[in-house]
């Protein structure tokens, strides 16, 4: 059995003592101990702040330079070599980054159903539709991602990300209202709420409104955790 499979659903992410330096000089984080259990994990601070790398470390995208990741009590992300923190990436996580990347070649149905297809899971289509169609681009999924607006290709990035998310047990979500319009804000905090709950969502956002459905609130200034509220 792989260890990703080995893993069971996610119930706790833990950082102790996690400091991440970029390029041997830049301090981006500074966290003693953080621990995310199910629930809406909303984080906050200015611009530089550490958020994106926050939810890059719990991804293990980003190795930090000192301390643990530990999923479930169980394994240290931070301990693992680049594959096994790539299978569990793909069988526990969905990540939604700060940045929109698509193949502009492809459509963005196939930008969606594309991570199915690698992984050789069945592609969800009633379940992509259905998400495309609550934000407003189910007629836009045949297009090439050039061809939408700022916030168009933002919900197709958050339908590709949502789609993954069922079968996820933890959530990254990095400025997920960023370019989009009030309602349609309002609309994907309602979305979030009914499908993310039960998992662990971790919740990268300036949004005062989004920050609203957090189970807590983690504020980071300088990399530094400032306060956590619940
Ligand atoms: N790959 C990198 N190499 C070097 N420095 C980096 C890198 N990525 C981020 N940084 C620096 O690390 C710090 C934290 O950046 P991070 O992207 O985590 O901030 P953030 O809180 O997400 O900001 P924003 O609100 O602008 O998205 C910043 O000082 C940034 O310049
Ligand atoms: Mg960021």
């Amino acid at each position: 059995m792989s260890l990703a499979s080995s893993l069971g659903s996610i119930r706790t992410v833990e950082l102790v003592d996690v400091e991440v330096v970029y390029d041997g000089s830049v301090r981006a984080l500074k966290v003693e101990e953080l621990v995310f259990e199910p629930g809406f994990h909303i984080v906050m601070g200015p611009n530089g702040s550490g958020k994106t790398t926050l939810l890059d470390v719990v991804a293990g995208l980003v190795l930090p330079s000192r301390g643990k990741v530990v999923l479930n009590n169980l394994v240290n992300i931070a301990g693992l070599g680049e594959d096994a923190r790539a299978s569990i990436r793909r069988d526990h996580y969905s990540y939604l980054l700060q940045e929109d990347v698509f193949i502009e070649s492809l459509s963005v149905w196939d930008n969606i159903a594309m991570p199915f297809i690698i992984h050789g899971i069945a592609v969800p289509e009633e379940r992509i539709l259905e998400l495309a169609e609550t934000l407003g681009i189910r007629g836009l999924l045949k297009r090439k991602p050039s061809k939408l607006s700022g916030g168009e290709r933002r919900k197709a990035s958050i339908v590709r990300a949502l789609s993954r998310a069922f079968t996820a047990s933890v959530v990254l979500l990095d400025e997920p209202t960023s370019f989009l319009d009030k309602d349609s804000s309002t609309r994907l905090v309602e979305v979030l709420e009914s499908v993310l709950r039960g998992k662990i969502v971790i919740i990268a956002t300036h949004d005062e409104k989004l920050a609203e459905i957090g189970d807590r609130i983690v504020r980071l200034r300088g990399g530094v955790v400032e306060s956590v509220t619940s």
